[in-house]
């Protein structure tokens, strides 16, 4: 069985965006594949977080997880930094980058531009990510489009490993996330809704109440032309509110467009809350079950007992190639 490795930074509390594009697809990929699903605490760190808000989190985070379906004896769930040997691979990749190419990341440029105190972590969080993932011998990593200058980075710094002391790790490939799950603001829909988005308004949290998500998706920004279509450069609000139904209802957009021809944006936005309503429904309820619970605390436990098992092999494999 393939093996698959996913990092979620407990930075915020998860969106429908992050649902749909990411936790809905775990839950069909731990039938097949071999997961590891991690929360990477110590990537949230590289900028500053208050200490209240990010244990808390890191505790929804989890519990969201196992609220959205993740199965325990399917799939690994652990926290990052209750397994050390990320951070000790981490200082190894570290080794094996350059300043030059860490520089030119993308994200870091973006994350650092105008700030006048930039961590160090936040220029070295590639190869602790590439030892994220190349701890677990991982074959495959499902990514957003955001994402993939990193994972060239992790294949590069594995096979520069590999060619200048031994076969250590696995290449992993590239598997870019599905078209249309691609969920974008609702205030902005040329933006991604994000957890770290500032306007709330913009954003439905996987744990907004249904009044919420009603109120947030009926003051949606779309156009005055009045029709269900999908055109997301001419009609990105309605485009983006018809990837919702249709993910949220397994529709297609062809049958949305049927469906709606001839119907106002009232009742389609209405369509729209009432399915997103009952799509989280079931999470939240099994959410409020389990976070406070002891069989979170052993579930995580035990993530972190499995993902220790085979991340300290890895580990221990590469510091005696190194000579350590
Ligand atoms: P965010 O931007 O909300 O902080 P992350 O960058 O932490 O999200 O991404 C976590 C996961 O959720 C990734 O797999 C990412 O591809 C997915 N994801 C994030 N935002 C969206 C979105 N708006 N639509 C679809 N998938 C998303
Ligand atoms: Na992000």
């Amino acid at each position: 069985m393939e093996t698959i490795f996913s990092g979620i930074q407990p930075s915020g509390s998860l969106t429908l965006g992050n649902y749909l594009g990411a936790m809905k697809q775990f839950v069909e990929l731990q039938e097949d594949y071999n997961c590891y699903f991690c929360i990477v605490d110590e990537h949230a760190i590289t900028v500053p977080q208050d200490r209240l808000k990010l244990r808390k989190n890191i505790r929804e985070l989890a519990a969201l997880y196992i609220a959205s379906g993740i199965d325990p004896n399917k799939a690994t769930l652990f926290i990052q930094s209750e397994v050390p040997a990320h951070t000790q691979l981490g200082w190894i990749m570290q080794t094996q980058s350059y300043i030059g190419e860490l520089e030119r990341m993308t994200q870091f440029k973006d994350k650092s531009k105008g700030k006048e105190a930039v961590s160090s972590a936040l220029l070295t969080y590639p190869p602790l990510m590439a030892a994220d993932i190349l701890l677990y011998n991982t074959s495959l990593v499902p990514v957003g489009n955001d994402q993939t200058q990193h994972l060239e980075l992790t294949r590069d710094l594995a096979e520069r490993f590999n060619n200048k002391y031994n076969d250590i790790f696995t290449i992993p490939q590239i598997k870019v996330s599905e078209v249309g799950a691609r969920i974008m603001s609702l205030q902005e829909p040329t933006k991604k809704m994000s957890k770290s988005d500032v306007n709330q308004k913009a954003t439905i949290y996987m744990l907004d109440e249904p009044k919420q998500i009603e109120k947030k998706i009926k003051s949606a920004v779309t156009d005055s032309d009045g029709v269900v279509r999908f055109d997301k450069e001419q009609k990105p609000g309605i485009s983006n509110l018809m990837t919702i139904l249709a993910s949220c209802t397994n529709q297609t957009l062809e049958q949305i467009e049927e469906k709606y021809r001839g119907v106002g944006y009232g009742q389609f936005k209405q369509d729209v809350a009432d399915a997103v309503v009952n799509e989280l429904r079931p999470i939240q309820e099994r959410f409020y079950q389990i976070i406070d619970s002891q069989e979170l605390d052993d579930i995580l436990d035990q993530g972190a007992e499995k993902a220790s098992f085979v991340a300290n092999k890895t580990l221990a494999k590469a510091k005696k190639a190194m000579g350590l």
